[in-house]
């Protein structure tokens, strides 16, 4: 019932081919050989046909016998034989062009998927700057304020990870009375709310107490809403509010902490094709300064 398949020996393609090739190569040698050999003969023979058996005996161009024309034409008609099975057929035979037709297909199709590419970035660039002019509409001027390591962490256990005075000072510099819109976690990192600034807190939760003065919203369009009588509203954090406020904003103050962090809270990668960087202020580690860091403005292109 199981008894042995028997089994044929099998050839692949690839092996095929060779086979073909080989025996096409094999002709096409002996058949230079043939043509050798006949061009031999053939050149006794007309040899022989002029000084012995006397044809063509007073026939002679430029003081030489025909006959040596004739051999010469014939040699370079071999030489050309020659020429074609050695050096034509080698490099460039059926498969000679289709090695070439190959490697043509193969860079087309690399330059089409790199035009692919392309529309891709473009497409989602267009799209990016569609959604930032329809609630740029709302308000021009949303400007994004972080600091962020080299790694773009920004916080850990709902805490900032670094003490940095200077930036702290200018933080207070820019938002000071103007609109500060953030995400309920920041809010609460906060002992209690900043000065001389308009408290914008986004939840999901609808019965959230908020101090007086603080107003609350369910989402980032009605945060920016909350906000459009300030020519200069600020979004400070945290992380889930930077996502998806990137697309709203205008502009972007970035404090980089030239260090690299443990995080649970990242800012995201900015995108150099949308930004463009306009001013950069580096600042030295000090006594008052643990780290170095740069004070980075992004303006949207
Ligand atoms: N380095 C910096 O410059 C900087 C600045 C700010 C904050 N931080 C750090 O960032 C961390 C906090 O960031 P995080 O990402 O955890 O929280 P977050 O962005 O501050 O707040 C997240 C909360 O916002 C609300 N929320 C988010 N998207 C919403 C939406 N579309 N609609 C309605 N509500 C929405 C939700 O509140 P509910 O859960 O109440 O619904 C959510 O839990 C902390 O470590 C903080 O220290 C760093």
């Amino acid at each position: 019932m199981f008894g042995k398949k028997s089994t044929k020996p099998q050839i692949d393609k690839d092996q095929l081919e060779l086979i073909e090739n080989a025996q096409k190569r094999i002709k096409q040698k002996k058949r230079l050989y043939v043509h050798f050999v006949i061009f031999l003969i053939g050149a006794i023979f007309l040899i022989v046909a002029n000084t012995v058996l006397g044809i063509g005996k007073d026939l002679t161009f430029f003081g030489k016998e025909w006959f040596l024309y004739a051999i010469l034409i014939w040699l370079f008609l071999f030489v050309y034989h020659v020429f074609n099975v050695f050096i034509t057929n080698k490099f460039m035979g059926k498969a000679w062009e289709q090695q070439q037709l190959e490697k043509l297909v193969a860079k087309q199709q690399n330059r089409i998927e790199k035009l692919k590419e392309g529309f891709l970035k473009e497409e989602t660039l267009i799209a990016k700057t569609e959604a930032f002019k329809e609630t740029n509409i709302k308000n021009s001027n949303l400007t994004i304020i972080v600091a962020a390591a080299e790694n773009n962490a920004i916080g850990k256990g709902n805490q900032l990870i670094w003490h940095l005075s200077d930036d702290l000072k200018r933080f207070k510099a820019l938002t000071s009375e103007h609109h500060i819109i953030m995400g309920r976690k920041t809010f609460e990192s906060f002992p209690k709310p900043l000065p001389n600034r308009t408290h914008v807190v986004i939840t999901r939760q609808t019965n959230y107490n908020a101090p007086s003065g603080v107003i609350v919203v369910n989402n980032l369009k009605d945060a920016i809403d909350a906000a459009k009588t300030d020519k200069q509203p600020f979004i400070i954090g945290g992380g889930e509010i930077y996502k998806q406020a990137l697309t709203f904003a205008s502009k972007i103050e970035l404090t980089r902490v030239h260090h690299n962090f443990e995080a649970d809270t990242f800012f995201p990668e900015i995108d150099e094709t949308i930004w463009k960087e306009t001013a950069n202020i580096f600042h030295t580690k000090d006594a008052d300064h643990d780290y170095e860091f740069s004070f980075i403005t992004y303006e949207r292109k």
